[in-house]
């Protein structure tokens, strides 16, 4: 049975700016009569007339019929008193980020509303257990995060802290659910899920970069074409603005206390420096000014036709390899792991060595690795590199018989783990250890995942396609590469590989 507030319940929402505008109009939408307040008059006169924008949008697009359109529009209420809350029964504050703010709100309401009525607050980053530490009844209190813009965004994650009770998170939960959001359940944990396990795409990005792996739009087209993701990640950070971004990710490492894992990037530090916050400022990464040429991606030329390609394991760039070149002989090169021997060039997927390190383990010079792909069949870009010891014209062969299978090959400079795989790996390993240490569910990882940054699969369950095994030995080797603690796997991997058991 749903716990679901009633739709004739009345929903209170604090703050008018981005997030609370959003809120309340999926709330009225969904039937409620929603009470907004907000300190600013000017926010209150926007949000309502973004929201009848938004709705007027809607009905354009027979998505609403006009009259029901317009009694959502009527639901939403402008309060300029916060004692006038005093009839809700659900109240979501989208207020300033700050602790000592929400708490003194959440104060003042409890000698407004009823007992029973829940606060639920949007804050991203802040535990909610502090902010219903003072409250005297802190068992109300709970995170109900949308997901920017709330009205398109499906997610929310019902966030618990210590007091929470399960009535609680269960009925925002279902309330969720029934305003048409996919809805998870969190605990209570710095960045939360999406904003904890979404920092590998921006952070690994960000030190291939600082390693001279490759330029942004390099690297942006290979996460793109190759890794299946929406957007690559310079060209997202830009999108989000680097101070934001730059902002998340310092909250979490500091909450975290200075976990390596989450270590910020001088890179997008001197960009925040700079002003360069990306889109917004018209320079971040890229160059937005009207008259600028966007860079493009390094494709290789320098390549050649291959005499022979010998196909090597079943592999899935094997299959793509063998439907996409016609001349492939019948003839099979039996070496562990290997994609294709190419002339004299031999061809793997990258295990998170440098190809350097994989030509002197292997006593073969000529060694070229691929990046993963999402989905090799329909990619159209791979990324490629060169052992330092192989040679240009070994490397040219392998280059020239990608090309001749349709993919524009992405030129990387000897980088462990490339870039679509150790992002990848890193995305798994955040994810297996937010599910180790009890934020969510795997199922709920996922969702998060797939709902609240669009990727193409959650990292569990692309984990699994991939194999436990891989993703382990990939960190194993990135962890051996660098020293560092960063890349230290997550205990539930080994213990999934050495099971045999499955994250979902
Ligand atoms: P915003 O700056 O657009 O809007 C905040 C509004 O709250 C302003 O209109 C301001 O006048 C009002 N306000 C501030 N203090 C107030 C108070 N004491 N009483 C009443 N009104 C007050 O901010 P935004 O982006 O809408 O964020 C709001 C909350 O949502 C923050 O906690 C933020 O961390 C969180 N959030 C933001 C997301 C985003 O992408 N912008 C995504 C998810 C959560």
């Amino acid at each position: 049975m749903t716990q679901a507030i009633q739709t004739s319940a009345i929903v209170g929402v604090i703050g008018a700016g981005a997030m609370g505008a959003g809120i309340a109009q999926v709330a009225a939408l969904a039937g409620h009569t929603v009470l907004l307040y907000d300190l600013d008059a000017k926010a209150l006169d926007k949000a309502r007339s973004g929201i009848a924008a938004n709705v007027q949008r809607l009905i354009e697009k027979k998505k609403l019929d006009e009259s029901a359109g317009q009694r959502a529009i009527d639901r939403v209420r402008i309060i300029t008193s916060l004692a006038d809350m005093r009839t809700a029964s659900l109240v979501v504050e989208a207020i300033a980020e700050r602790l000592d703010v929400k708490r003194a709100l959440f104060s003042e309401l409890e000698g407004i509303v009823s007992s029973e009525c829940i606060l639920a607050t949007n804050t991203s980053s802040i535990s909610i257990t502090a902010i219903a530490a003072p409250m005297k009844y802190p068992s109300r209190v709970v995170g109900m995060h949308f997901f920017n813009p709330a009205p398109l965004m499906v997610l929310v994650e019902v966030v618990r802290g210590l007091a929470t009770s399960d009535a609680v998170a269960r009925a925002v939960y279902d309330t969720s659910a029934a305003w048409g959001k996919k809805p998870v359940h969190a605990k209570s944990t710095p960045g939360f899920i999406v904003n904890r396990v979404a920092r590998p795409f921006y952070a690994e990005g960000l030190r291939l970069l600082n390693e001279q792996g490759a330029d942004a739009a390099s690297i942006d087209i290979v996460m793109r074409d190759s890794g299946g993701f929406r957007m690559g990640p310079f060209e997202l950070m830009d999108l989000i603005g680097h101070d934001v971004n730059f902002a998340v990710t310092q909250s979490v490492f500091n909450a975290y206390f200075n976990d390596p894992r989450f270590t910020p990037s001088l890179i997008q530090q001197e960009l925040v420096n700079a002003g360069f916050l990306g889109r917004k400022t018209g320079r971040g990464f890229y160059d937005y000014a009207a008259d600028a040429e966007k860079p493009a991606a390094r494709i290789e030329t320098n390549m050649r036709t291959p005499s022979k390609i010998v196909l090597g394991q079943r592999v899935p760039l094997y299959e793509a390899l063998q439907a996409r070149i016609a001349e492939v002989g019948n003839s099979r090169n039996e070496m562990p792991g290997l994609i294709a021997q190419i002339d004299d060039a031999y061809l793997f997927l990258t295990d998170g060595r440098t190809a350097t390190e994989r030509a002197h383990a292997l006593g073969i010079d000529n060694i070229v690795l691929v990046d993963l792909a999402l989905d090799y069949a329909n990619a159209r870009s791979v990324a490629l590199t060169r052992a330092r010891q192989c040679t240009v014209d070994a490397y040219a062969a392998a280059a020239g018989a990608l090309t001749q299978a349709a993919y524009a090959v992405v030129p990387l400079n000897d980088i462990a783990g490339m870039a679509v795989m150790r992002t990848v790996a890193m995305l798994v390993n955040e994810a297996a250890d937010a599910v180790n240490q009890g934020v969510c569910t795997s199922a709920d990882l996922d969702l998060a995942m797939e709902k609240g940054v669009n990727y193409p699969l959650g990292p569990l369950a692309w984990g699994e396609r991939l194999g436990i095994e891989r993703i382990h030995d990939v960190l194993i080797h990135l962890a051996a590469h660098y020293g560092e603690d960063r890349y230290r796997a997550s205990p539930l991997i080994p213990a999934l590989r050495y099971s045999g058991q499955r994250f979902h």
